[in-house]
């Protein structure tokens, strides 16, 4: 039996072609990790961050991704103690490296915690990328959230030019902006390449249950509140490595369509811990006197996505208006033609792994390179992880080793003309897989129930019970159907 330290555990990214654009190459693992190193100008300055305790490796844990041109930006979130640097690029044309060194973007200065201009990004946990080639993110503020939740500062969204690499805007929040339990992790950028001036930015609240809207050219935000943006909660219940857990995440994911003929768009949105999908038009959304006008009616159902369709970011192709979508129950990516009704038949499981792809983190399309980014990295396992070195559960847990390897993507070339088309082998999979947990080879199954208490998301105190399920199975060797195909 392997026992899983924390070095252990590899945090994935990974590739896939896009389905709809580059044939159906198999989704490529592109960095993988043991653990996160950083590019120290020298090594006394990694030893004075090793020793004061700014750089604990085992405690950087990937979260967000992004990518421009040949830079992937890689956000690493201070849920613990000794992040380096949250806020990181990759030069994806000059690393050979398949686990590469991450360095802090824009500077290390920047991402320093001890600066003495005050002003660091202290825990960016999604970035996205615009029209105008700027990154845009929001900083928490908060520096270990699982541990001590030291609140550094009001939340505020901050605007790099890529082309420059300067930071082109930081803003605070306003109060009215927030609430007590507010937690900003995800947004998405309205942008044009001909107007972008005139940008805006949407951030959704998944602990608040609101979605804030900052406008560029009017430097200022408003904040929308609606009973879409809550959680359902009939559909918290999560399996992830074994471990079950309950979150109560609200609006997360969000994706922007593509410009129709008379200049409208929609915004798409769901929240984490539920399974159907929104929208509203963004006009809605940029007129500040319907944020606490009657706006019920502006927002409208899709449809519903499915069972255990669960999930974090999503991302808009705007050639097509597909909408991916991190599948954090089905252990997966699911895709939707925003033009054609939304039902679990035309929510498309693409793929599905639930090993290498057990917790798919946030999820980017570069346009330019027609290419689909994940990046997947186990935050249940984090936190399981910080009761194991509590000394709690040490022994009753031994994960086995999570894998780094090439994913094959079982699809015939035909099956990939369409977002929906290829999608049959990948839900046969997961209907097999999920048998396999039901009536698979269960030797011992056994829970724990660990009660925390404290400082969640710097704001409020939580008390809840997590419930641990672990499995023993035995490996299944068969050779899947769809991988022959
Ligand atoms: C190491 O790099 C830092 C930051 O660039 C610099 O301030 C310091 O002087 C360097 N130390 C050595 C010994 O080169
Ligand atoms: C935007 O507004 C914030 C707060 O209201 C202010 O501090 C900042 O200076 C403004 N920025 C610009 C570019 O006007
Ligand atoms: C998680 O696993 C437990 C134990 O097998 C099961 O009862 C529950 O339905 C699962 N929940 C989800 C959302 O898959
Ligand atoms: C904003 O909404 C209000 C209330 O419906 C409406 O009267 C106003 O014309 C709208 N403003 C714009 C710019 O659309
Ligand atoms: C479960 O796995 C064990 C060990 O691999 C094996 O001996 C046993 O026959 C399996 N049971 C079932 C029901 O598959």
């Amino acid at each position: 039996m392997i026992f899983c330290h924390f070095a252990d555990m590899r945090w994935i990214m990974l590739v896939l072609a896009l389905v709809t654009a580059v044939s159906c190459h198999p989704p490529e693992v592109q960095y993988s990790w043991d653990k996160i190193d950083y590019n120290f100008p020298n090594e006394s300055m990694r030893q004075a961050y090793t020793s004061r305790g700014d750089f604990i490796p085992a405690n950087n844990l990937p979260v967000g991704v992004a990518t421009w041109k040949d830079k992937m930006f890689v956000t690493v979130a201070r849920w613990k103690k000794g992040v380096a640097s949250n806020l990181n690029v990759i030069d994806m044309s000059k690393t050979t490296d398949k686990s590469p060194q991450l360095t802090p973007y824009p500077s290390w200065e920047a991402n320093d915690l001890h600066s003495t201009e005050d002003d660091a990004i202290v825990s960016i946990f999604r970035i996205r990328v615009d029209a105008c080639d700027r990154l845009w993110g929001v900083d928490t503020g908060i520096e270990d959230i699982l541990g001590d939740t030291k609140v550094v500062r009001p939340p505020r969204l901050i605007v790099i030019d890529l082309n420059t690499e300067k930071i082109l805007l930081t803003y605070t929040l306003k109060d009215s902006d927030q609430k007590a339990e507010s937690f900003f992790a995800d947004l998405a950028v309205d942008a044009d390449k001909d107007s972008c001036d005139d940008a805006y930015a949407y951030l959704s609240d998944l602990g608040g249950y609101g979605l804030v809207v900052y406008s560029l050219a009017q430097n200022n935000s408003w904040r929308f509140h609606h009973n879409y943006f809550h959680f359902d909660p009939l559909n918290g219940d999560y399996n992830v490595s074994g471990i079950n857990f309950h979150w109560t995440d609200g609006l997360f994911g969000m994706a922007v369509s593509p410009k129709r003929e008379d200049g409208s768009k929609t915004l798409y949105f769901h929240a984490f811990s539920a399974i159907r999908e929104f929208s509203v038009p963004t006009h809605v959304l940029k007129n500040e006197s319907l944020a606490t006008a009657e706006n019920y009616n502006l927002f409208k159902l899709e449809g519903v996505k499915g069972d255990l369709t669960q999930g974090t970011s999503s991302a808009m192709d705007l050639k097509n208006g597909i909408i991916y979508f991190a599948q954090i129950n089905r252990h997966g990516i699911a895709c939707w033609n925003i033009n054609k009704p939304l039902s679990p038949e035309t929510f498309s499981l693409i793929y599905q792994n639930a090993e290498t792809m057990a917790f798919p983190n946030d999820i980017a399309v570069d346009l330019s390179s027609r290419k689909l980014y994940v990046m997947v990295s186990n935050v249940p396992k984090l936190m399981y992880n910080e009761l194991a070195t509590n000394g709690w559960l040490e022994e009753l847990f031994p994960w086995p080793l999570a894998h780094a390897r090439r994913l094959p993507i079982a699809h015939e070339a035909r099956k990939c003309h369409s977002c929906r088309a290829a999608t049959r082998c990948a839900t046969e999979r997961f209907a097999r897989r999920q048998n396999r947990h039901d009536d698979g080879n269960v030797t011992e199954q056994f829970k724990v129930r660990a009660r925390l208490n404290r400082r969640y998301f710097g704001r409020i105190h939580l008390r809840f019970g997590m419930s641990f399920t672990h499995y023993r199975k035995s490996i299944h060797k068969q050779q899947d159907d769809c991988d022959s195909v």
